[in-house]
């Protein structure tokens, strides 16, 4: 598949995840088969918070880099995406984010609600670049709004790239089932890639996911979180049919991995963001409790290190 001139060699794609996808994690998901990597949403109204930290926040090594950006003001858009740019290989849209504070700002799933306001914004980001521009959404706001055909019509005409589609509304927050007939409903209208997610957890879902609705690739969000092993998983699956299980020597592996690089690329990030990464790697697993509980109860980078040294040799 490719986005815009940008090719995409696998079909499983990392959602972008707010306070999930550091550089560090999406590294470690490119390495085991991402075919597309995501920051989390960079907000207009929050470049005070993150304008001195951009540097930190792209090493050039998890391209192809989507950055996704969100916001409704146009000539903030503009400036964000002006200072992103660089970075991506892709920028994207964020028009699906369900929180009161985003959308209380007129952003994410609101504009689902004014697609004037969204039409107006996403002009804005693609004016501001010559890299692709894609688009996230959710399929309304609530059950009696949904939109998902004029949205996409709407965004195809704009000149995205490729559209996301998450199978649900604004009110569902991440409860209930995604619904993939909205996502078919989108790749019948469009002519642009169309990603559908929403509940892939394993390789079987994602080879329903695309059977089912024709979408061009898969995003996986939650599943992903402690797991980027789901990656070479998915892959292996349609591929071949190939079922892997998930292992708890290849998390402890990957977990280690994913410490090596943030020694190197992250020394000031928060510490209780690292320990619930280490605690994501470990969830699910079972016989460990005794590990996650002094994971919870250590103070350091240093020590939650030594409980996966001493975990891998049980
Ligand atoms: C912890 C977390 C953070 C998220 N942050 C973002 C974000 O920054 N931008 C965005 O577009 N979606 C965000 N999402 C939504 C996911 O990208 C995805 O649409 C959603 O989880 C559904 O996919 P899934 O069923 O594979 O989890 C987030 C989801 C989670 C669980």
């Amino acid at each position: 598949m490719k986005i815009g001139t940008v090719k995409i060699e696998h079909l499983a794609i990392l959602a972008p995840m707010r306070a999930v996808n550091c550089p560090s994690f999406r590294i470690l998901c490119k390495k085991r088969g991402a075919g597309l990597v995501s920051t989390q949403t960079f907000w207009t109204w929050e470049i005070e918070k993150w304008q001195n930290r951009v540097d930190e926040e792209f090493t050039g090594m998890d391209g192809p880099l989507s950055v996704q950006v969100g916001g409704n003001k146009p000539g903030e858009l503009k400036h964000v995406v002006e200072l992103l740019e660089p970075h991506a290989d892709i920028i994207d849209f964020n028009a699906g984010c369900p929180h009161n504070e985003e959308c209380g700002n007129k952003s994410g799933a609101f504009l689902l609600l004014h697609l004037d306001q969204l039409e107006r914004a996403v002009k804005a980001v693609i004016t501001a670049t010559n890299k692709p521009v894609t688009a996230k959404i959710r399929t309304g706001w609530s059950p009696d709004k949904i939109n998902t055909a004029e949205t996409v019509k709407l965004l195809e005409g704009l000149g995205v790239a490729a559209i996301t589609v998450h199978g649900r509304t604004r009110q569902q927050l991440f409860k209930g089932q995604a619904d993939w007939n909205q996502i078919k409903l989108a790749k019948e209208l469009v002519k642009v890639p169309v990603i559908g997610n929403g509940d892939v957890f394993s390789g079987p879902d994602a080879e329903h996911m695309m059977q089912e609705t024709g979408c061009d690739a898969v995003m996986i969000g939650r599943a992903a979180k402690g797991n980027p092993a789901i990656f070479h998983k998915v892959n292996a699956w349609i591929d071949d049919h190939a079922d892997i299980q998930r292992d708890l020597r290849q998390a402890i592996d990957d977990f280690l991995e994913f410490t090596n690089s943030y020694h190197r690329i992250e020394k000031d990030r928060s510490f209780t963001e690292f320990r619930d990464q280490a605690t994501w790697f470990l969830k699910g697993f079972r016989n460990i409790k005794a590990y996650v509980d002094q994971i919870w109860s250590a103070k350091s980078i240093d020590e939650i290190e030594s409980i996966f040294g001493k975990l891998r040799n049980t």
